[in-house]
């Protein structure tokens, strides 16, 4: 008799406990669920607690500006708009990451170039980067997929002194080290997501952190419908197309109590992963994560590639149908190739020769931009355990050790 491995459902994550109910409470009674105001006033920058989560986060990251949104997917379109971009201005970006990254680069009516990730840490390739530059390119975006930096000093390198800006995506990765700076603040600007599925979470929220006064000022006028009402200064104004990007109240109140809980929750999910890597390293032909203290995960995704040898005898859905008949969840297969969306190679059909673009009909042929690392991970190699989704256990990390084994002993790989 086949008795299944894992027979319980995984626990559901929960960050939201006491402090967070009793300071939602607190706003609910002042009846100031937000503070935001259009005028000359500090209400232009939000209400208390927004103000009050925004120095938190500045302490936190020791960054000199925090600016929260109401969506990292907001956050990224402010940040887009904070660099003084034109129509047709070139931002580098990778297809393996969330739509929000590269739909962000589309609302300015920027065009994005896609750059190929390495097939081993699944971040963009600075040597990609490289052929991808040319005179319209304004920024190039880096992805801390699924919790792992970018290795944004290589990028630096290869834009040398050009007048390129580089932005990280830390949506997944809002406690990772890379080489002694939390990830996020080596870049010129970036920022988190707080998302429900998140390490922390307000419902929907982000904050975008930076050291330029500049880009933090566009980014606050952005947020809050680009209004001249508390400036004196005409240039910040240049190309801004405010929104309503303001967090409420009660989402920062929750932040504030996210946070003191972040470091815990980050090493908590590190401690488990990193006893799945250790379980899983004596298998044949899984490449598992690397981490180093110079390089530290944050574990949104626990990311797996199955090895070619293992794929030319079984396929990524037989291996992953037998893993999840013996009990094991959240497993994905594949993850994103955003430069094959249907949204997204229309937009590029219109070409980069500045605006308005001339629809280059040669462009619309599906699959005309590669990106073969990404293509191939995501139809073939890659396997993740969306360890987001659950409060695991040691012993649910023992048990899914234990599938893998048993499971790979059956197949005899
Ligand atoms: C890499 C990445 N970028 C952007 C986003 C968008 O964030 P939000 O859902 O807060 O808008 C996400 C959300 O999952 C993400 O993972």
């Amino acid at each position: 008799m086949n008795i299944k491995t894992i027979k319980y459902r995984f626990k559901k994550k929960n960050t939201i406990g006491k402090q967070e109910i009793q300071s939602s409470i607190k706003v609910l009674k002042t009846g100031d669920l937000s503070g935001f105001m259009a005028s000359r006033n500090q209400g232009f920058l939000g209400g208390p607690q927004v103000r009050k989560f925004e120095k938190k986060l500045e302490k936190f990251y020791n960054v000199k500006y925090a600016i929260s949104v109401n969506s990292w997917t907001s956050g990224l379109i402010t940040i887009i708009g904070s660099l003084d971009v034109e129509p047709g201005d070139e931002i580098i970006v990778t297809p393996w990451t969330m739509c929000a990254t590269v739909t962000a680069i589309l609302h300015w009516n920027c065009i994005p170039i896609f750059a190929d990730i390495n097939y081993e840490d699944y971040c963009i390739d600075p040597e990609i980067i490289k052929k991808k530059i040319t005179n319209r390119t304004k920024a190039i975006i880096a992805v801390d997929i699924f919790g792992y930096p970018a290795q944004i000093d290589k990028i630096r390198k290869i834009i040398k002194k050009k007048d390129i800006k580089i932005i990280s995506d830390n949506a997944q990765a809002p406690y990772a080290f890379y080489k002694n700076k939390i990830s996020g603040t080596n870049s010129d600007i970036g920022g988190f997501s707080f998302n429900y599925h998140k390490h922390i979470n307000t419902g929907e929220g982000g904050a975008i952190i930076t050291n330029s006064k500049r880009l933090a000022q566009r980014s606050r006028l952005i947020r809050n419908h680009g209004e001249a009402a508390v400036l004196n200064n005409k240039k910040l104004l240049n190309n801004i197309l405010g929104y309503n990007f303001r967090l409420g109240e009660i989402e920062a109140a929750i932040g504030i109590e996210q946070y003191k809980k972040l470091k815990k929750i980050v090493s908590k999910r590190q401690k488990l992963c990193r006893k799945l890597t250790k379980g899983l390293s004596k298998l044949e032909g899984l490449v598992l994560p690397k981490e180093s203290p110079q390089r530290t995960h944050n574990y949104y995704i626990y990311p797996i590639t199955l090895s070619e040898k293992i794929l030319k005898r079984f396929s990524r859905s037989t291996i992953i149908k037998h893993l999840e008949t013996d009990g094991v969840q959240g497993l994905i297969s594949g993850y994103e190739v955003v430069h094959k969306f249907p949204m997204i190679e229309h937009k590029i059909a219109y070409g980069t020769k500045g605006f308005p673009w001339n629809i280059n009909k040669k462009n619309l042929k599906k699959g005309k931009i590669i990106c073969k690392n990404a293509e191939k991970l995501h139809e073939r190699s890659f396997i993740g355990i969306e360890v987001c989704l659950y409060e695991l256990s040691n012993k649910d990390i023992e048990l899914i050790i234990k599938s893998f084994y048993k499971i790979w002993k059956k197949l005899k790989l």
